[in-house]
């Protein structure tokens, strides 16, 4: 049998026998997982939550405006003050998100700052700590042949918040003149819960070892997360990421852009954060109800329903495909298929007076804008920049991801009125360009990361550094390096 392992067929086998062993789905793994991503579920559900009960709050907003002034509010003042009500709460992620790096160095990124953010969130909105610790946490501890897999698990729990939401927005459910407010506060019960969970889990064996020094407790931790007694390979790919970190000055944001080694993939991954959120999918979060409504959809609420499951069941997809399609190639695929969509999107409304039925052609172009967003540029930024990055220039480099992220998050959530109201049908061709812009991006300069461990992956730019990298033969690389890693393993 052990001979079969070596023929032909053999290493290819050898391989995912070997990716198998790492990859194993623990019950501790599975346990803190699910509770760093109740961290997601509520940032999507607060994402969510402001599109159905939009007409309800405007009409709140109308009526204290008469009790005061004693005449309806005026059409520019409430666009304001909505659009200044949906983008708050990104204003609470890009402050918070700016403070990823410094509380994950101070406390790590698993349970002990979960606990953290869980109380900070009862207190204030900080979803941008959630959108960098939980993909960093995930990150550090999945096994490399699941980190893909288990990275999309944020976006899923995401996405299943914004359906909740969408749902229990329903005006039978809690969309109500009365309940609207209830509806809203729900969001603390996944923190509650987050907080009853977080005490079980582990803290990521990577900071206890590589930060802290505690070989001790991050070895225990392995054994925790990985149900092995066995442990001794995970620690030493830790211990050559940390003599290459002790080898290294701290890393702080300034030094993520000075220094030549990270500046490349410190530009992709703001760029990447940039296609997620400029690709326009929060415009059809925030404010599909109305879209769906000006495009002659006839239940507007129940088509952003439906647009929400397809947001889910695509996410899913992704899972199943992003550890063997690869990271860049989803993506791209996902860009294209958006800027497709946008453009039917377009068209459909352009025709809308003349030709009724292509408001199913809208209808259409948005559930398949919400499908191709999930296949790639959903899922795959948020994760990406954590692969991107050794432990040490990591939770810089989460910070500036996460600022770029809910910055462009801000000004879509805040400008999208604005310019709807200004381009009419045609504003989903300035999406359709900022796709094609992405895309062209991701093709020339984004690397592949699949079935890479965090240091091979940072050792694709030092390599190349301070030159430009080549990346079209690096991609070729990132194609093999698995079966190159395996084999060079094997034959030491
Ligand atoms: C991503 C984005 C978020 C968006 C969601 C939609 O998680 O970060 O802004 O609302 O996808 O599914």
């Amino acid at each position: 049998m052990l001979w079969g392992c070596f023929s032909a067929k053999g290493p290819g086998r050898l391989i995912r026998v070997k990716e198998r062993m790492n990859g194993t789905v623990t019950g501790t793994l599975a346990l803190s997982v699910f509770t760093a991503v109740l961290g997601s579920f509520q940032f999507g559900y607060n994402i969510g939550v402001i599109n159905a009960p939009q007409k309800i709050i405007e009409a709140d907003y109308n009526a204290t405006w008469v009790h005061r002034y004693g005449e309806p509010i005026p059409s520019s003042t409430l666009t304001t003050l909505w659009s200044l009500s949906v983008a708050i709460f990104s204003i609470g992620g890009m402050i918070s998100s700016f403070c990823v790096g410094v509380i994950s160095e101070w406390l790590g990124s698993g349970a002990v700052v979960d606990r953290l953010y869980c109380f900070l969130c009862l207190i204030l909105f900080l979803p941008g700590l959630a959108s960098g610790l939980v993909p960093m946490y995930v990150g550090e501890i999945a096994p490399t042949s699941l980190r893909g897999a288990l990275g999309t698990l944020h976006q899923l729990a995401i996405v299943t918040g914004i359906l909740m939401a969408q749902v229990l927005g329903l005006e039978s459910l809690l969309g109500s003149e009365e309940l609207w407010p209830v509806l809203v506060g729900v969001t603390v019960l996944p923190t509650v819960l987050q907080m009853v969970l977080l005490p079980f889990c582990p803290e990521s064996p990577r900071f206890l070892y590589i930060i802290r020094s505690q070989e001790h407790h991050a070895k225990s931790g392995l054994r925790r997360l990985t149900g092995r007694q066995e442990v001794g390979d995970m620690l030493a790919e830790m211990k050559e990421e940390k003599r290459r970190m002790d080898m290294e000055r701290k890393v702080s944001i300034a030094e993520l852009f000075r220094s030549p080694m990270y500046r490349q993939p410190i530009i992709i991954a703001i760029l990447l954060q940039l296609s997620q959120q400029l690709s326009g999918v929060n415009a059809i979060f925030y404010y599909s109800t109305s879209i769906f409504q000006k495009a002659g959809v006839q239940s507007p609420v129940y088509a952003t329903i439906g647009a929400g499951v397809v947001n889910c069941a695509f996410t899913v997809v992704s899972l199943f495909l992003v550890e063997r399609t690869g990271r860049r190639t989803l993506h791209m695929l996902g860009l294209s298929g958006m800027c497709g969509c946008a453009i039917v999107m377009t068209m459909a409304l352009a025709l809308l007076d003349s030709v009724p039925w292509m408001s199913y052609i809208s209808m259409l172009a948005i559930f398949g804008f919400v499908a191709f967003f999930e296949v790639g540029p959903g899922p795959i930024p948020w994760f990406f920049v954590a692969e991107l990055f050794s432990q040490g220039p990591r939770p810089a480099a989460m910070a500036v991801a996460g600022f770029a992220n809910w910055t462009a998050n801000f000004i879509i959530g805040f400008g999208f009125q604005y310019v709807a109201e200004l381009c009419g049908p045609y504003v989903f061709l300035i999406f359709a360009a900022l796709l094609l812009f992405f895309l062209i991006f991701t093709f020339f300069r984004v690397p592949e990361t699949r079935g890479k461990t965090f240091d091979q992956i940072s050792n694709t730019f030092s390599k190349h550094s301070p030159a430009m990298i080549d990346m079209d033969l690096d991609m070729e690389l990132g194609k093999h390096s698995t079966e190159l890693d395996y084999l060079g393993e094997e034959g030491s």
